[in-house]
C-alpha cells in the first residue's frame, strides 16, 4: 500500500463505523487529506480510537514504518457537519444501510460538492442506481465496495450504474489503484460479485448451525480445514449480522430464492442487538481481543452431520460461481480475484478444479434433492462440465476462454 505518498487531494468519508473508519484510514495511508464526518462527537471519538488501534497494529506488524501511523492519523480530521466536505475531490458515503438516511446524505453532498467531485457509496445492500438517480448529476455517482477490514483486504468492487460516466469510472479506478487496491468492475446487481457468492454460503452455515447439524467449533474448523481464513460463523460476526441480513434481504428481493431468506437464528440475533464483534456478541462472545466460546444461543442437538462438511457448504457456493459465470455477470477470473482478494479465500475455480466437476455435481444434486430449493439446482455449466469427455480439461478450457 502507498503508505507515505504525499500530495494526493482532499477526500471525505461520511459515516465512520467499522467500514467508514477503515476507508478513512486507507485514504490517509494513500496520502489523502481526509475529513471524516459523523453526526455525534462521541461517534467521531470512537472512530478516532479505532483508527489509532488499527494504525498502531499496522506499525507493530511492519505494514507501516515506525512513526508512520502518527503521520497517517494527522491527515485525518473529524467533523460533525457535511458542509466541511466542500472542496473535496472524492467523498465516500458509509452511513448505515437505511435508504432514507442515505438519500438525505446524498442530497446534502450533492449540494455541497463541486461539479467535478466524485460521489461514491460503500453500500452493500442498496441500489447504487437509485441513489445516483436521486442526485442532480448521476453520472458522477459510483459504488466503491470495500471489504472488512478495509486496510487489510486488497479488493474494492467498483459498481457502475447505467448512468455512471466513463470519466468517473476511470477516475475512481485510478484513485483506488493509487491506494494499492485491486478493483473488479461490477454492474449494479444485488450482492455484486463477492457478496453474491459469500452471503448465501454464510446463511447456509447459520442454517446448518441452527438445525444442530454441527457445533460452532465443528462448522468453523471444517471450513478452516478447507483453506478458508476463518470459519463462516466467525466471519458472520466479523461482517456484522445486521449487514448480512440486509444483503440477504436485497438478494431475496431481487432473485426470489428462499435460500436467501435470513436463517431465523440470524434474524433473532439481530433483533436481540447481538450483531457480532461490533457489539461484543454474535455467534461468539468477544471480550477485548479474546474470543470466548460463551454459550450464547445453542440450538438443540441433532445427529451431527459435521462429516458432510465442508463439501455441503462449499459446493453450493461453487455452483453459484458457475451460475454467475453462466449468466455472464462475472468471468471465472473476476470471481477468483473477488474471493481471494476480498475475503482471502482460496480461488473458487481452483477449489472446483481440486474437487472435480463430477464430484461437485454429485454433491450439488444431493443438496438439491434434500432441499427441493430451486436455487440449489445444479448450474447448467456444472452439468455441462461434468458431462464432458474430460471434465477437468473442460473446466480448464472454461477458465481459459474468459481470459
Ligand atoms: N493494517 C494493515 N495490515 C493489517 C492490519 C492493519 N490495520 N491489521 C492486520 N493487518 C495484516 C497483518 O499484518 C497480516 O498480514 P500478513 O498476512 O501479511 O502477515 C494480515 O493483515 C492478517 O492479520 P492478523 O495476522 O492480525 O490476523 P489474522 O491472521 O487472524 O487474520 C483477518 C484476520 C484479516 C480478519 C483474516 O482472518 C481474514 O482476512 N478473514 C476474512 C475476512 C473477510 O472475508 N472479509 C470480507 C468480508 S465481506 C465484506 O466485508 C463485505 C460486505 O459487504 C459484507
Amino acid at each position: 500500500m502507498a503508505d507515505s505518498t504525499e500530495g494526493a487531494g482532499r477526500a471525505g468519508v461520511v459515516g465512520l463505523g467499522t467500514m467508514g473508519a477503515g476507508i478513512a484510514e486507507v485514504l490517509a495511508r494513500g496520502g489523502w487529506s481526509v475529513t471524516g464526518v459523523e453526526e455525534q462527537p462521541e461517534a467521531l471519538a470512537r472512530a478516532e480510537g479505532r483508527i489509532q488501534t488499527s494504525t498502531a497494529y499496522a506499525e507493530s506488524r511492519g505494514k507501516l514504518a515506525e512513526g508512520e501511523g502518527a503521520v497517517v492519523r494527522q491527515r485525518i480530521s473529524y467533523r460533525t457537519g457535511i458542509d466541511a466536505l466542500a472542496g473535496c475531490e472524492l467523498v465516500v458515503e458509509a452511513v448505515p444501510e437505511l435508504p432514507e438516511l442515505k438519500r438525505s446524505v446524498f442530497a446534502r453532498l450533492d449540494a455541497v460538492l463541486g461539479p467535478d467531485a466524485v460521489l461514491a457509496t460503500n453500500t452493500s445492500s442498496l441500489s447504487v442506481t437509485a441513489l445516483a438517480a436521486s442526485t442532480s448529476d448521476p453520472s458522477r455517482v459510483v459504488g466503491v465496495h470495500f471489504f472488512n477490514p478495509a486496510p487489510v483486504q486488497p479488493l474494492v468492487e467498483v459498481i457502475s450504474t447505467v448512468l455512471t460516466s466513463t470519466g468517473t469510472l476511470e477516475r475512481v479506478r485510478e484513485i483506488l489503484a493509487g491506494l494499492g487496491k485491486t478493483t473488479i468492475a461490477c454492474a449494479d446487481r444485488a450482492g455484486f460479485v463477492v457478496n453474491g457468492l459469500l452471503i448465501g454460503y454464510l446463511n447456509a452455515a447459520a442454517t446448518w448451525y441452527e438445525r444442530g447439524y454441527g457445533t460452532r467449533a465443528e462448522i468453523d474448523a471444517a471450513l478452516v480445514g478447507a483453506g478458508m481464513p476463518m470459519g463462516p460463523l466467525a466471519l458472520l460476526d466479523l461482517v456484522g449480522l445486521d449487514v448480512t441480513v440486509n444483503v440477504l434481504q436485497r438478494m431475496y428481493g431481487q432473485f426470489g430464492e428462499r435460500r436467501f431468506l435470513p436463517a431465523p437464528l440470524l434474524s433473532s440475533l439481530v433483533e436481540a442487538g447481538l450483531l457480532g464483534r461490533k457489539t461484543g456478541r454474535g455467534f461468539y462472545t468477544y471480550d477485548g481481543s479474546t474470543t470466548t466460546d460463551a454459550p450464547g444461543v445453542v440450538p438443540p442437538p441433532a445427529a451431527s452431520r459435521a462429516a458432510e462438511l465442508p463439501e455441503a457448504l462449499l459446493v453450493p457456493y461453487l455452483n453459484d460461481a458457475l451460475t454467475m459465470v453462466g449468466v455472464r455477470y462475472a468471468s471465472p477470473a473476476t470471481v477468483d480475484t473477488g474471493m481471494s482478494l476480498g475475503c482471502r479465500m482460496p480461488r473458487p475455480f481452483d477449489q472446483l478444479a481440486a474437487l472435480g466437476p463430477v464430484r461437485a455435481l454429485a454433491v450439488q444434486q444431493q443438496v438439491f434433492a434434500e432441499t427441493a430449493e430451486p436455487g440449489y439446482r445444479p448450474a447448467r455449466l456444472l452439468e455441462q462440465l461434468a458431462a464432458a469427455a474430460d471434465p477437468d480439461l473442460a473446466l480448464h478450457a472454461l477458465r481459459a476462454a474468459h481470459l
